[in-house]
């Protein structure tokens, strides 16, 4: 199969040339935690004359250099939009292939990863996902658990709407009472616990939508929608969008006079 040969991390570096310096100078407030809806890989393949997988496979290729590029640029979470509840309505072939992805990018990716401090963490339903494959996600995120360099958040079989569903029903199954349940202890029951909401979200291929993307999480995020593809969405682009987030004012609802 074409895609993960080289190593998903590379070396991750904080030591930059001093070309590199000027060209990417640190950014004054780079958002803690981004999320990346990375859509478009099947028009960047169709525009290609290649096969949708084919495309999926770039988008991986350019999830190496986003991850390096976290790091660099100072980002700490980040959560990608790998699969959603609602792509198993795609053809069974290009189904079948976004779960290869998953096993192939933690067969040969995971102890690298691991070596650069990446965690790992899996958003979303492990039950429809073949027995090999959950046992090889939740392997990787109990080997990268205590790494703290990056925290990479996998979305995959994620729906928001459905992440508030199985929030609710666990509620239930605590037993919480009504007058226990605030805006915070909900949060503690979505997938992404007591991590920080996202505080910025990219989506690549110019659509205007959410997509059940941390529909309760993102109540606060500035959006940054880009018509590039994401096998193109590259290192100059990411830091343009990290560049904007950090000038923009966020006022949570209210006023900064
Ligand atoms: C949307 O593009 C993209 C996806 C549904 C899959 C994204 C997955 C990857 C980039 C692979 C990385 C995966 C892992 C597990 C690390 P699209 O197919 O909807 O594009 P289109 O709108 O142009 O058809």
């Amino acid at each position: 199969m074409v895609g993960v040969a080289k190593s998903m991390v590379g070396v991750i570096t904080n030591h930059r040339e001093s070309t590199e310096e000027n060209k990417f100078p640190p950014l004054p407030n780079p958002p803690y935690h981004v999320g990346i809806i990375m859509d478009g890989n099947g028009r960047w393949a169709q525009e290609r004359g290649k096969s949708r997988l084919e495309g999926h496979h770039a988008g991986t290729e350019n999830l190496r250099r986003i991850l390096e590029a976290s790091v660099e640029f100072g980002v700490k979470m980040l959560t990608i939009y790998a699969f959603s509840t609602e792509n198993w309505k795609r053809a069974p072939l290009e189904v079948r292939g976004l779960m290869q992805i998953l096993e192939n990018v933690i067969d040969r990716e995971l102890q690298e990863l691991h070596k650069n401090g990446v965690r790992l963490r899996h958003l979303g339903k492990l039950e429809r996902l073949n027995p090999g494959i959950r046992k090889k996600v939740i392997h990787a995120v109990d080997l990268t658990k205590d790494n703290d360099r990056l925290i990479l958040n996998v979305a995959f079989n994620y729906g928001g709407r459905d992440e508030i569903v199985q929030a609710v029903k666990h509620l239930m199954l605590d037993q919480v009472s009504p007058e226990e349940i605030t805006e915070e202890l909900l949060s503690r029951y979505m997938y992404t616990g007591t991590s920080p909401d996202p505080d910025l979200i990219i989506r690549t291929s110019g659509e205007f939508r959410t997509s059940n993307f941390l529909i309760w999480q993102a109540a606060y995020a500035e959006y940054y929608i880009t018509p590039t593809y994401w096998p193109d969405f590259g290192k100059e682009e990411y830091y343009k969008a990290l560049y904007e987030f950090s000038k923009r004012e966020r006022r949570y609802g209210g006023r900064n006079e």
